[in-house]
């Protein structure tokens, strides 16, 4: 029979000499029906694609074409690649190189980060929620609360200048979109931005490691699930693996090279009343390569209690009884108590 491990990490799994079968308790019944070698899958012609530079235009024909843009993106998919950004390509590569070789150290010196709590400043872990899970994901992630207050991990050495630079940059990109967003919605664009107290918004840099797998097929390296903050931007190393859900299908995401993939997250849906629906993804893995991502979520301020937009629901005279107000906090700590399925913890609210 298959052994059962209990996952420290899943890197040091996979490594394992000889690995040809995965552990029972890492196989998901549920991947069968959903597999690549079903005909669920489409691929990403149809996926939005936001030219940013006509965000930023001062030319106000151009700026309310992006504008259009982005509503439509919001509204259909919840997912959009954005281009033109300015991110500097090898700034994004020095990000994936860092992350890669963050996850390449010692365990004693990642494993100083393994904490528990959601609201930890750093932490290294495997899986998604593992004191939830019975069964696991085949990934590794490192998750750091770059602002308000910026941490990092110390090693390898360039990881924090090239976090900060990275983080920083990103979230001038984000609070732009969801600038336009805020004027997709009818709303100005500061309004958001204001009510949300983006100033002091809570970002949190992901690092994902999902080392290649004997059996693919039986695994996952990420649930179905949606992102809590607003908008979450990703990049990876240029290995598929990310999916979304578009129409009842799993739509693989094939980027455009140095695009930054974009969701939207469910905070996002809260602000819109309903309007921009949180979009639910997951990762898949493969048994060649290792794959990537850095996934860098951006929400409210922490203390912020987020509601419907108040235009919004006097606007569209519509119940918003179904997003009960709640502190951006609290939302956290419920999602991470309960097995995460999908949007599960949006419709408890
Ligand atoms: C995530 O959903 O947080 C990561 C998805 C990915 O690795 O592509
Ligand atoms: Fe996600």
């Amino acid at each position: 029979a298959p052994l059962v491990v209990k996952p420290s990490n899943i890197k040091e799994l996979a490594e394992s000499p000889d690995l040809r079968f995965i552990p029972s308790n890492y196989v998901h019944n549920s991947c069968y029906s959903n597999s690549s070698a079903t005909n669920d899958i489409d691929d990403s012609d149809s996926i939005p694609i936001v030219d940013f530079s006509l965000l930023t235009s001062h030319d106000s024909h151009q700026r309310s074409t992006a504008i259009h843009h982005l509503a439509k993106a919001c509204q259909d998919w919840g997912f959009f690649m954005v281009v033109n950004h300015g991110i500097p390509e090898n700034l994004m590569k020095s990000v994936i190189d860092c992350t890669y070789e963050f996850f390449n150290l010692p365990e004693e010196e990642k494993h100083k980060f393994t904490g528990k709590h959601v609201l930890d400043p750093i932490r290294y872990g495997t899986s998604f929620n593992t004191c939830k899970e019975n069964v696991f994901f085949w990934r590794d992630f490192l998750k750091v609360f770059v602002h308000p207050h910026f941490h990092s991990p110390t090693k390898p050495q360039p990881y924090r200048d090239i976090m900060l630079e990275y983080s920083e940059k990103l979230r001038e990109v984000a609070r732009k979109l969801l600038g336009g967003i805020s004027e997709s919605l009818g709303l100005e664009e500061s309004y958001l931005d204001k009510d949300l107290d983006l100033e002091s918004g809570l970002q949190i840099f992901v690092g994902n490691y999902y080392p290649p797998c004997p059996q693919p097929e039986l695994t996952m390296g990420l649930p179905p699930h949606s992102d809590h903050g607003l908008l979450t931007l990703l990049i990876h190393n240029q290995v598929g693996g990310l999916q979304v859900q578009h129409q009842g299908k799993w739509i693989n995401v094939n980027s455009l090279p140095n695009s930054l993939l974009v969701n939207t997250g469910d905070h996002l849906e809260i602000f819109s009343n309903g309007k921009y629906k949180s979009i639910v993804h997951r990762a898949v893995v493969n048994n060649k390569v290792t794959r990537i991502s850095v996934v860098v979520a951006h929400g409210p301020s922490l203390d912020t209690i987020v509601r419907p937009a108040s235009p919004l629901m006097e606007k569209e005279n519509s119940p918003s009884a179904y997003y009960i107000p709640m502190k951006y906090k609290d939302y956290l700590e419920m999602q991470q108590s309960n097995q995460l399925n999908a949007k599960s913890c949006l419709e408890r609210v």
